[in-house]
């Protein structure tokens, strides 16, 4: 069983490279799902036929589904959410606000991702691949509520018998108590999510492909996904950058943006470093229908796997030391590294320009968000990684006790 996430900004080809890869799947032989929740049904129009909300047949071995993220939404979390409409206007809360704020963030998002569990417990399909998000923020959005599951869970059950008794007193405490159903559809929420961080934090599993642009905020913008992917343990295997002009192409009219574009090529060697890296030309026309995305899928995969785990490892490491953090970031292989010229902070990255045998290179490292707290030491180079350290400087409060 495989999961396959692609993860890029809006218009990267996430959906174009999504369900070219899903063609190649089937065509494998692989019983394959691709998933959509993206609310403008790019998949229908890359696939030119309509996709529902349950899985449609869209050729042998391909299944394709179209999540409907309000009707979701309201199955998985509706009863929660209209107790927290409730509590909130018991509280005063306009009605229209109410709602707005008991909506869960990256809804849309999110409740593909509650149906993945779904699709993965049918054991109908070999990979399953989703043409959705999960940006730093939706993964969050996963992380959080596993981590509160255990201790939710008990609470709530210990609760649970007792609601209609609460009923009685809730007039007097003023507090809407909830209902079984709301309980009920609690436990099941935190049950599900406990199912879906088990089967993202399988690396064997799930990986998490980037999709790049060749231009600066695309590559800035994945190294943030991929350092909070790093932190979340989650494995990301490949890399692609998308839309890049075709050497063919000499009408000095792109010639600027060529030029543009091997500079970001570069720089993206260098920002997703060691993962495999797969480069995909602008083709002719937009890629809609199963003919050209077959094409995208034979230009990309060329007759590999594209189920395999591209790359294992794991790239950005961070670790707690004695007095602070340790980021280690592996530096691409291309020229030898002297010497750590600079570095400094730049909003959230961290800068560091290194001299290498053919000239100084300038890294931006994306920072987790503690290092932000924490004061920059040093950063040293060893064995090819760069490791960064931070010094914890915000008193001892909160370590003491803990084995050094
Ligand atoms: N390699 C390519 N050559 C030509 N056109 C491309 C290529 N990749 C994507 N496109 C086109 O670019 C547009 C955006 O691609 P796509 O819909 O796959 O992006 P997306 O990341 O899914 O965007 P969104 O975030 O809006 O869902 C589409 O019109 C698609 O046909
Ligand atoms: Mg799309």
């Amino acid at each position: 069983m495989r999961v396959i996430f692609y993860t890029g900004k809006g218009g990267a080809g996430k959906s174009v490279i999504s369900s070219a890869t899903a063609l190649k799947l089937a065509d494998r032989g692989y019983q394959t799902l691709v998933i959509s929740s993206d609310p403008a049904h790019t998949l229908s129009d890359a696939l030119e036929t309509d996709v529902y909300h349950v899985p449609t047949p869209i050729i042998e071995h391909l299944w394709a589904v179209q999540i409907d993220p309000i009707r979701e939404a309201r199955e998985a979390y509706g009863a929660i959410q209209e107790y927290v409409v409730s509590l909130f206007k018991s509280r005063g809360v306009d009605e229209v606000l109410a709602y707005e704020i008991a909506a869960l963030p990256n809804m849309t998002e999110f409740v593909s991702l509650l149906k993945l569990v779904e699709y993965v417990e049918s054991n109908q399909y070999d990979v399953i691949v989703l043409d959705t998000v999960p940006s730093g923020d939706a993964l969050k959005n996963i992380y959080l509520p596993t981590l509160l599951g255990s201790t939710a869970t008990k609470v709530i059950k210990l609760v649970a018998p007792f609601v209609n008794l609460a009923k009685v007193a809730e007039p007097l405490v003023g507090i809407p108590t909830p209902s079984k159903e709301v309980i009920n559809q609690d436990i099941k929420l935190l049950g599900v999510l406990r199912k879906l961080k088990d089967i993202i934090a399988n690396r064997q599993v799930t990986s998490l492909r980037l999709i790049a642009n060749p231009e600066a905020f695309s590559i800035q913008n994945l190294k943030r996904t991929y350092l909070l992917a790093n932190l979340y343990d989650i494995n990301v295997d490949l890399a692609v950058v998308n839309k890049i002009i075709p050497d063919g192409v000499t009408d000095a009219y792109f010639r600027e943006w060529k030029e543009a574009q091997e500079k970001y090529l570069a720089e993206s060697e260098a920002a997703f470093h060691p993962l495999p890296l797969k480069k995909l030309r602008l083709f002719q026309s937009e890629v809609k229908g199963i003919p050209l995305l077959t094409a995208v899928g034979d230009e990309l995969f060329n007759g590999e796997d594209p189920a395999q785990v591209y790359f294992a490892g794991k790239a950005i490491r961070v670790q707690e030391t004695a007095d602070g953090l340790e980021v280690v970031v592996p530096l691409p292989t291309t020229g030898s590294y002297r010497e750590i010229c600079e570095v400094e902070r730049v909003g959230e990255d961290l800068s560091v320009v290194i001299a290498t045998d053919i000239g100084e290179a300038r890294n931006f490292i994306p920072l987790p968000a503690l290092a932000h707290l924490l004061k920059l030491d040093r950063a040293k180079l060893i064995d090819g990684e760069l490791h960064i350290y931070f010094l914890d400087e915000r008193g001892k409060r909160g370590k003491s006790g803990s084995p050094r």
